[in-house]
């Protein structure tokens, strides 16, 4: 029909079951090239009801009393924790014409990258960097460390420590499970008795940020009752977390240390990084159980030259490069106190509408913010529905969780303004959704939060 992607629609929007004028608009020509009247619930009205799903479009509006609203296709908010958005500035950086990947400049990009992962890991141990997303890095946490026959302590606050355990059981080791009721964090007591009851394990696996509940666990403290009491290795997914929190791996002992880059990294998926203690190298060197890819000890002989084993995600890594620019640019203090801010705008926010919280303040992480919604008379999925309708999208729970929760990803590329879009954007769909919310209200609190930080 049209070849020029230079398209609008044109919705007037009644009032429920009211008859709706949709008009298709050549922007180039600036003609009305079809108009026909639908009797929709605008609400649910998408224009591909009307135009079919191959139409591509640059954006609609809506009319609705005389306002005009717009809404862009490819214009989004993506507020689930992770991925999550990408700067402008490492979209570039990814683009660079590509480049033989055992070359001086290929060597000298991973060594620049991985020498300055340094700072944001807190490590001095020389971090490696996988082509794979971030559950290869949690299962090479696994394979290298444990060997046939031995036990191991998970500690399990939601699906990501349940994760450790499912791999943990696939190769046939003996996991411990320490189980946290879901939404709050594991406490040092509670592990330092488990720890007492299961002296033989080799090592504790645990979840910095959960990112199933958002919860975050105090790693500090609880790898320290480790050391206290044993001589388990200490192993940290740090995925949803490590770049937007404090994280000192060497200081507080944590033995290998794992995160990815699809989240408070503002990469896309695809990359893993990995950092390995002294201690944890010793075990590493001596574990006989099989592996290949994720063999950590071929990633330290390579980085020990300044290249990977297989080939290296390069245009993700050229991305890093940039995206540890920025790290450095804004300082790893003030990313980390942004990342607290972003947490009490938003947990202000979600109070002074009336829901609930998931987590107490003090469990809470500062990448994501649960909300629970068990208890309320209204649908967790319309809401969710309600907010994508206006180009808004949250996530929903994990597990048995589906359907009781949404989450709230603030980590990475965010400032408190695309808080306040958030928080504006659920009270306008929960007024959709026909939930009674003082509009404003939310954002109000949240403003005077960050009035208060600045
Ligand atoms: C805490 C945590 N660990 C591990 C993973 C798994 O990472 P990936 O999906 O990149 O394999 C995720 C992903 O959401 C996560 O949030």
């Amino acid at each position: 029909m049209w070849s020029t992607p230079e398209r609008f629609v044109e919705i007037e929007v009644g009032k429920p079951g009211y008859t709706v004028i949709i008009q298709v608009i050549d922007l180039l020509r600036l003609l009305c090239v079809s108009e026909q009247q639908m009797r929709v619930a605008p609400r649910t009205f998408r224009p591909s009801l009307f135009l079919g799903e191959d139409v591509k479009m640059k954006g609609f509006f809506i009319y609705h009393k005389g306002v005009i609203y717009m809404t862009f296709t490819e214009k989004f908010h993506l507020r689930i924790p992770g991925p999550t958005p990408i700067p402008p500035s490492v979209g570039r950086a990814m683009q660079q014409a590509m480049i033989g990947h055992r070359s001086q400049a290929a060597s000298q990009l991973i060594r620049d990258c991985s020498d300055r992962l340094k700072m944001v890991l807190g490590t001095q141990q020389q971090p490696l960097i996988l082509a794979s997303s971030g559950t290869s890095a949690l299962e090479a946490g696994v394979v290298n460390t444990l060997s046939p026959g031995d036990e191991a302590i998970v500690v399990v606050t939601g699906v990501f420590g349940d994760r450790f355990t499912k791999i943990l059981n696939r190769y046939n080791f003996t996991v411990h499970r320490l189980d946290i009721p879901w939404g709050q964090a594991c406490d040092v007591d509670t592990l330092t008795a488990f720890l007492k009851q299961h002296p033989k394990a080799k090592a504790v696996f645990m979840t910095y940020c959960e990112t199933s509940t958002g919860v975050l666990n105090p790693v500090d403290a609880l790898a320290k009752a480790v050391r206290d009491h044993s001589d388990a290795l200490i192993i940290v997914d740090g995925v949803s977390c490590v770049g937007a929190v404090p994280c000192q791996m060497d200081e507080w002992g944590i033995d290998i240390l794992v995160t990815g880059s699809q989240k408070a990294f503002m990469l896309p998926p695809g990359l893993a990084f990995v950092a390995v203690s002294d201690r944890a190298w010793k075990v590493i060197e001596q574990n006989e159980q099989p592996r290949f890819y994720l063999d950590l000890i071929s990633y330290r002989n390579q980085m020990d030259k300044s290249t990977t084993p297989f080939t290296p995600a390069l245009s993700l890594i050229f991305g890093l490069q940039e995206v540890l620019r920025l790290f450095e640019e804004e300082g790893m203090e003030n990313v980390i106190r942004r990342h607290e801010l972003l947490k009490e705008m938003t947990r202000a926010g979600v109070r002074a509408l009336g829901l609930t919280l998931m987590t107490s303040d003090e469990d809470g992480s500062p990448t994501v913010t649960s909300i629970d919604c068990k208890d309320t008379d209204w649908n967790v999925e319309d809401l969710r529905k309600a907010l994508s309708q206006i180009n808004v999208v949250v996530a929903g729970g994990q597990q048995h969780l589906k359907g009781q929760i949404f989450r709230i990803g603030h980590m990475g590329y965010c400032d408190p303004l695309d808080i306040l879009t958030t928080l504006s954007a659920i009270e306008f769909a929960l007024n959709q959704i026909d939930v009674p919310v003082e509009l404003g209200a939310g954002v109000k609190a949240a403003q005077e939060v960050w009035t208060q930080h600045v």
